[in-house]
């Protein structure tokens, strides 16, 4: 499954050789749209995506010059309360690394623990807590799946990524994420609980992204927009609809970094 995907992706990409990928999360997918000469190839047609079911969430990839450099969006990842496979994304995984990317971006939108983080901001994930309760490698028979997460998120794609923010002007919160399973947002008492724990966002995402990253040997950074101050920090209830109007805003200011780090090939240094 995994040799047709790769070998149906190597086809459409016609030479095209990406380093780096980025997975788009919820309302962030319009970055595709800044990619020249898109290549669009749909999930579909590659044996082992996903099929997203989540609104918001296209399930395309789209490969392409993005600030001049060759780079593989993935607009629409597999969340495990979808199906209740943690380990979804492997097969996308493995064929990114096997078309020869060797660095991750991936994005998601978020809630905010603290009260300083508003709705808006971009916040660079320095650590997670993974508070699911399961795990991508269940399972993985070899001993390949003890892997090492000291240094989970990538020093010099975060330093490089910290630039781009800084040369931009843009704000950019730094903090740990913690990994709830959904699809129910977090009550209350759960948000006190997380930031008790040390976290600064919580969201449905990427965590499994990162391990399975990691356990392929990918070097991987991930980044928060902001839709949301958390369960019971407002008065107000959380749905999905305000994840996809809030998660465009935050987009933007992360659309303007990342633009920066290609462009500049910060990347590369
Ligand atoms: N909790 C979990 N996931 C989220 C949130 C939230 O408050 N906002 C956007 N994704």
């Amino acid at each position: 499954m995994m040799e047709k995907a790769l070998d149906h992706l190597v086809e459409r990409l016609d030479g095209l050789a990406p380093a780096a990928a980025l997975v788009l999360g919820s309302g962030l997918g319009g970055l595709v749209d800044q990619i020249e000469d898109p290549i669009r190839v749909p999930y579909a047609d590659l044996p082992g995506f996903p099929r997203s079911g989540v609104t918001g969430h296209a399930g395309e990839v789209v490969a392409g010059l993005f600030a001049g450099v060759p780079v593989l969006m993935l607009s629409g990842r597999a969340h495990y309360y979808e199906h209740g496979n943690a380990a979804a994304m492997r097969p996308v995984l493995e064929v990114l690394s096997g078309i020869g990317i060797t660095k991750l971006i991936l994005t998601n939108a978020a809630g905010s623990v603290d009260p300083d983080m508003l709705p808006g901001s971009v916040m660079l994930i320095s650590d997670h807590i993974n508070f699911s309760g399961t795990n991508p490698l269940i399972g993985e028979p070899s001993d390949r799946r003890f892997v090492g997460l000291t240094e989970a998120y990538d020093a010099g794609i975060r330093k490089a990524l910290e630039r781009a923010a800084k040369a931009t002007g843009t704000a950019l919160h730094k903090g740990v994420y913690m990994w709830f399973s959904g699809p129910c947002f977090e009550t209350p008492a759960e948000i006190r609980m997380a930031r008790i724990m040390g976290a600064n966002a919580v969201g449905m995402s990427t965590v499994p992204e990162v391990i399975l990253a990691r356990f392929l040997g990918l070097r991987v950074a991930a980044c928060s927009v902001i839709t949301n101050l958390a369960a019971g920090m407002t008065g107000a209830e959380l749905s999905h609809q305000e994840t996809k109007d809030m998660a465009p805003i935050g987009g933007a200011r992360l659309a303007t970094i990342l633009q920066h780090l290609f462009q500049e090939g910060l990347l590369d240094g």
